[in-house]
């Protein structure tokens, strides 16, 4: 996303997975990555249309580029300023290989510029939704969309001169030149962001580039993704041996599921219990894996060591950081038990990578630091597969669903690696875990049972770190406070809080203070992601 303020210079990303590709096979678009924070949404909104997509360095060579013959290119936004001293650009021959060309944000601003354009800083940065008003309605890009729609914008530079090459497409009130093209190339650009959910008309956007425009007819499925990574998998692996670190949850599932079948009986799966699960995780994933795998299961309870490490320690970032290095120990301690193991399989999540800052260009703020993202496969000395790198959550549900694992654990809601210790505020201490336990239960059983467990996509209580007065009997009190969370979201990168019905937030509370001994309040989180996060911590 364009800003006047940061002209950091994204180094590019690797451009992922290309020696797999045969473009013969896969109608391909690539993504150059100029460093916005979108994308790799931006790819991923394109795979949802049916075709492959890749994100790719934005210095990729025009011989290479033509050597992938992508049938589309789409330029990503960025942090940097497209007329700042080494900002990223692109060669302006891209736009005469006759291949379509879609510029967005900064994108956008390269693509006129490089017609003579002029891109300069708008008075008012814009950030957040829009309404767009469509000039050009004919135009193939702007097929199918309504007159006027919400466009999410996120740019502080916008283009102020439009080349007479160009022509507009649509508009909003203090961005002239919202969409455009130009008169006879096929390249077009979006100053606001189509791959974001709360730009109404995106995906039909996204569309029209890709099949009205690029001529695709979206015939990329997961299977070939699958097969793909299989293949990947074996051909690394080799007759080594592969260590999973299963969660339980739907992410390491996959990955789990994913190597079973590539390198079956060569897997070997480690559960920790870091005592911050929740009720009965333990037995439900020995259960489940003894179900749906026929490989090796190492299930190590480590409460004790992670909950004396916590013990005192209340700041955020601090018990991430301990959870994430206890973890480490007591799995290498376990990992070192099995003979032969030469590579580390983690279901690493690309919301994980970006926001933990070290997305693949690594321009991106840090905002958390992901205990599973970075630092792990150097410390335990394994070789890291992490075939979940590049998917979203919905395309790594897809995934399982088509690897055959039962429909329950794919609509599971995800649950944080650090788990119940960045939602026990506070001091962590096996007291707490156990109230905060009991609390979550309540909220997730009486959601399944209102038949509201699909319709978010996370939901959980959290233990705050303040006591609250209260009277019980003729008594006062003077115990807990719990807060329930309930998300909608698409990506997990934003959110919008639920609105659980009243009914039902009713009985929620009703039963965690008369079953919860140790709770006398129950206040519910209406903050959504941004600027709130999901886990308060
Ligand atoms: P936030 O709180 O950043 O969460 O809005 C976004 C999603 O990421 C999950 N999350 C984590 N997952 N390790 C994980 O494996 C972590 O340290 C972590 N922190 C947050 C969170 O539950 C939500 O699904």
């Amino acid at each position: 996303m364009a800003s006047t303020s940061s002209p950091a210079v994204p180094a590019g990303s690797p451009d992922l997975n290309l020696g797999f590709v045969d473009p013969h096979r896969e109608e391909l678009v690539l993504v150059l990555d100029f460093g916005g924070q979108t994308a790799q949404l931006i790819a991923r909104r394109v795979r949802d249309q049916q075709v492959f997509c890749l994100l790719v360095r934005h210095d990729l060579s025009l011989d290479r580029i033509r050597e992938l013959a992508p049938k589309g290119i789409i330029l990503s936004g960025g942090p940097a300023s497209v007329y700042g001293s080494g900002a990223p650009q692109v060669d302006p021959a891209i736009f005469d290989l006759g291949i379509p060309v879609l510029g967005i944000c900064y994108g956008m601003q390269l693509a006129c510029r490089a017609s003579g354009g002029a891109v300069r800083p708008h008075s008012h940065r814009q950030f957040g939704r829009t309404n767009c008003r469509v000039e050009a309605a004919n135009d193939p890009l702007m097929q199918g969309l309504p007159a006027e729609s919400i466009v999410w914008m996120s740019h502080g530079d916008q283009v102020d001169e439009l080349a007479d090459q160009f022509e507009t497409l649509a508009s909003t009130d203090t961005c002239p030149f919202a969409a455009v093209r130009h008169r006879t190339k096929p390249v077009y650009g979006l100053q606001f962001h189509p791959e974001v959910t709360h730009t109404e008309c995106g995906r039909q956007l996204i569309d029209n580039f890709v099949k009205r425009i690029c001529g695709c007819q979206g015939t990329w499925r997961m299977s070939s993704l699958i097969d793909r990574e299989i293949q990947a998998i074996r051909e690394r692996v080799g007759t080594s041996r592969v260590i999973c670190g299963l969660s339980g949850g739907v992410d390491s599932s996959v990955t789990a599921a994913i190597l079973a079948k590539s390198i079956g009986t060569q897997l070997s799966c480690i559960f920790v219990d870091n005592g911050l699960l929740r009720l009965g995780e333990t037995e439900r994933v020995r259960a489940r894996f003894e179900r749906h795998f026929q490989t090796d299961l190492h299930v190590v309870d480590a409460s004790e060591r992670f909950l004396s490490e916590l013990a005192g320690v209340t700041d955020p970032q601090q018990k991430r950081k301990i959870i994430g290095r206890v973890f480490i120990e007591v799995f290498r301690k376990e990992a070192e038990t099995i003979p032969d193991a030469r590579f580390l399989a983690q279901g690493t999540l690309y919301p994980d990578v970006i926001e933990s800052g070290a997305n693949t260009d690594g321009s991106a703020a840090t905002i958390k630091s992901h205990h599973n993202v970075g630092g792990l496969p150097e410390q335990l000395g394994f070789e890291l597969i992490e075939p979940l790198r590049d998917l979203f959550k919905d395309e790594v549900r897809r995934m399982g669903l088509e690897l055959g694992l039962p429909d329950e654990l794919i609509w599971r809601h995800p649950f944080p690696g650090p788990g119940l210790g960045v939602r026990c505020l506070g001091e962590i201490t096996r007291e707490r875990l156990e109230v905060l336990r009991q609390a979550d239960a309540i909220v997730l059983e009486e959601l399944r049972r209102a038949g509201l467990y699909q319709e978010v996509q996370q939901a959980f209580a959290v233990l705050l770190p303040v006591s609250s007065v209260g009277v019980m009997g003729d008594g006062r009190t003077y115990e807990n406070v719990v807060a329930v969370r309930a998300v909608q979201t698409d990506d997990f990168m934003t959110a919008d809080w639920y609105q659980i019905p009243y009914a039902v937030i009713g009985r929620m509370s009703t039963r965690i203070i008369n079953e919860v001994r140790g709770v006398n309040r129950v206040v519910y989180d209406v903050s959504s992601k941004p600027p709130s996060t999901i886990e308060w911590e």
